[in-house]
């Protein structure tokens, strides 16, 4: 079981997606939990206020320590292991390989295995993503965090949409959220081996546009070869 709970100021904006497909299915099947802390709640004042203008003077406004530290101290007085990530535009950019060291519990490792032995992940893994908005957080924020997630060189106006493309990358690699996987080893799908290649389906001819000769030829070592030199996808 794989548990995400997001700390966010917009819950409605992360929540339709997952109830949705995929990530919909993973929590029916009991694979995956997602749980949601409203940042709000701790806020300050009587306006509970979760930001402030920066020291030095800039445009915008920061996400104030306070709220977060007490929401993050929330959930992990509940479970310590819990690990915290931000998205943040700072962050290591995030790739399927780190996909499939977070699905497999991996991600926070901190040593490499001694010959032979190799750690089986542990069972269950709570991953805290705190989502920022308006223009950044104070600095002193990172001090309670594990892992920064970049999703590339571009700026979103928040975490939540950074928060859903992490979750959906690492829960579709659960083995049985597929569906269909006889193999519990993540390492078999982790490539993108079912989608480096082109892909068609019915029908063999569309406006003229045909399905390459030896898809249909039922010869498997022959189309393996196919897509092996069709594969696209980086390593
Ligand atoms: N928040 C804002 N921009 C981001 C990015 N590129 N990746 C992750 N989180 C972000």
């Amino acid at each position: 079981m794989i548990k995400f709970t997001i700390i966010t100021l917009f819950r409605e904006a992360v929540e339709p997606y997952l109830k949705s497909s995929m990530m919909w299915k993973a929590t029916e099947k009991g694979l995956a939990e997602f749980d949601f802390v409203n940042l709000r709640d701790f806020g300050l004042g009587p306006h509970k206020s979760v930001d402030d203008t920066p020291y030095g003077g800039g445009d915008g406004m920061l996400l104030r320590c306070e709220p977060v530290f007490a929401a993050v101290e929330s959930i992990k007085a509940k479970d310590p292991k819990a690990k915290v990530i931000l998205p943040t535009p700072v962050g290591e950019v995030w790739n399927q390989e780190k996909a499939k060291r977070l699905a497999e519990g991996r991600l926070f490792a901190t040593a490499e295995p001694p010959q032979g032995e190799y750690p089986q992940p542990a069972k269950d893994y709570h991953y805290i993503i705190l989502c920022p908005h308006y223009e950044g957080y104070d600095e002193r924020i990172i001090s309670i965090v594990d892992y920064k997630i970049s999703l590339g060189k571009y700026v979103l106006t928040g975490g939540e949409l950074a928060a859903l493309i992490i979750i959906d990358s690492v829960v579709r690699l659960i083995p049985g959220v597929l569906g269909g996987e006889q193999s519990a080893l993540i390492e078999s799908f982790s490539d993108g081996d079912n989608l480096e290649y082109p892909q068609y389906t019915r029908p063999e001819n569309f406006r003229g546009m045909t399905v390459p000769e030896v898809l249909l030829s039922g010869n498997h070592g022959e189309i393996a070869k196919w897509r092996e030199r069709h594969s696209g996808l980086a390593k």
